[in-house]
């Protein structure tokens, strides 16, 4: 029976060895391990086998079985290794990868973006509201009488109801009076309506940038220190402003902005409307609020806005407003 052993042992052993696969594998295993296997009818053998023997051949057989089990898994492991390996194989790390395409920030995003870090910078917050409002924020409150021609109906887009697009972001001022108690220092950028003929220089949908600052003793002066100091942070330290006397309803005095920037094309530009908010405005939001903290007495605040479209184009060198939203990738790649 020893002899039986030593040559089942190394015909399994070099059965085992040599498969090159795993269903090779599972079969070694069934023909020397399964319950008809050699082993087990060998171990059948031991009830002829004299007793005093009997404790001897069953180490033994027992120790074979050992041997063949764990040659069996061994085998297992390295083939295991061998097929992960010719996998890899054929896996060429220098190919080039697939990308997703990236994208990149649209040119009136970056200068949105650029134009708010500055003024967080001088403690301006951002506010918001509605694109849809009321007459009463875009126009009355604003000191802009119902037979004021901003009014008119074929400028502007009016809803069903008497509610309109707003016309300009101006109408954020109002909402932030009405909500916060002095002092405010906000901005307020967003989109603003109006009905212009569509062509290379006017869409009926435009972005604006609002601001206002309203605190006892705010002065002309703070006015025209923050607005140089923010077209000279956008623009170059060269840039030069100009306050030209204009006319809105809502603030008193009123100033038009012209800037030269050799970053805006080296010509003089018109840019943002500006002034002194209206004693009449903070009348306003005095009777709306129902109190006198925005007595025109006690404080005073000037306010500013501009259009951002104009600006990213003259910045980009963009000759047609409506390539801003015509979603042209050829034309967005290039920022
Ligand atoms: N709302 C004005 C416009 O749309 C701009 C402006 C804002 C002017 C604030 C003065 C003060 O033209």
């Amino acid at each position: 029976m020893e002899t039986q052993v030593e040559t089942l042992r190394a015909e399994a052993l070099g059965e085992i060895g040599a498969v090159a696969d795993r269903q090779a594998l599972e079969a070694a295993r069934v023909r020397f391990l399964g319950k008809s296997g050699a082993i087990t009818s060998l171990s059948e053998g031991m009830r002829h086998v004299a007793k005093e023997d009997r404790p001897r051949l069953g180490k033994i057989l027992n120790d074979l079985r050992q041997a063949v089990t764990s040659a069996l898994e061994e085998r297992e492991i390295r083939l295991l290794e061998e097929a992960d390996a010719a996998s890899v194989v054929a896996l060429d790390l220098t190919l080039p990868g697939t990308f997703p395409a990236a994208g990149s920030l649209h040119p009136l995003t970056q200068l949105l973006d650029r134009a708010v870090r500055c003024f967080r910078r001088m403690g301006f917050a951002i506010a918001d509201g509605p694109d849809i409002e009321t007459e009463w924020h875009c126009f009355d409150a604003l000191n802009t009488p119902p037979d004021h021609p901003a009014r008119n109906e074929q400028d502007t887009f009016y809803l069903p109801d008497g509610r309109l697009l707003r016309s300009h972001t101006s109408t954020v001022q109002i909402r932030v009076m009405e909500n916060c108690p002095p002092p405010v220092r906000i901005i307020a950028p967003g989109a603003a309506y109006r009905r212009d003929e569509v062509d290379a220089t006017h869409l009926a949908q435009f972005t604006q940038m609002e601001g206002l600052y309203v605190a006892p003793g705010v002065s002309l002066a703070d006015l025209k220190g923050t607005l140089e100091f923010f077209f000279r942070e956008l623009f170059g330290p060269e840039t030069e402003t100009q306050f030209r006397p204009h006319f809105f309803p809502f603030t008193e005095p009123s100033y038009e902005i012209d800037i030269h920037a050799e970053a805006l094309g080296g010509q003089w530009m018109e840019l943002a409307g500006c002034g002194m908010v209206d004693p009449a405005v903070l009348e306003a939001i005095c009777s709306k609020r129902g109190d006198r903290l925005y007595d025109p007495e006690s404080v005073s605040g000037f306010a500013f806005g501009f259009g951002l479209d104009r600006l990213a184009m003259n910045l980009a060198r963009i000759p047609d407003i409506r390539m801003l939203v015509e979603n042209d990738l050829r034309f967005l790649k290039q920022f």
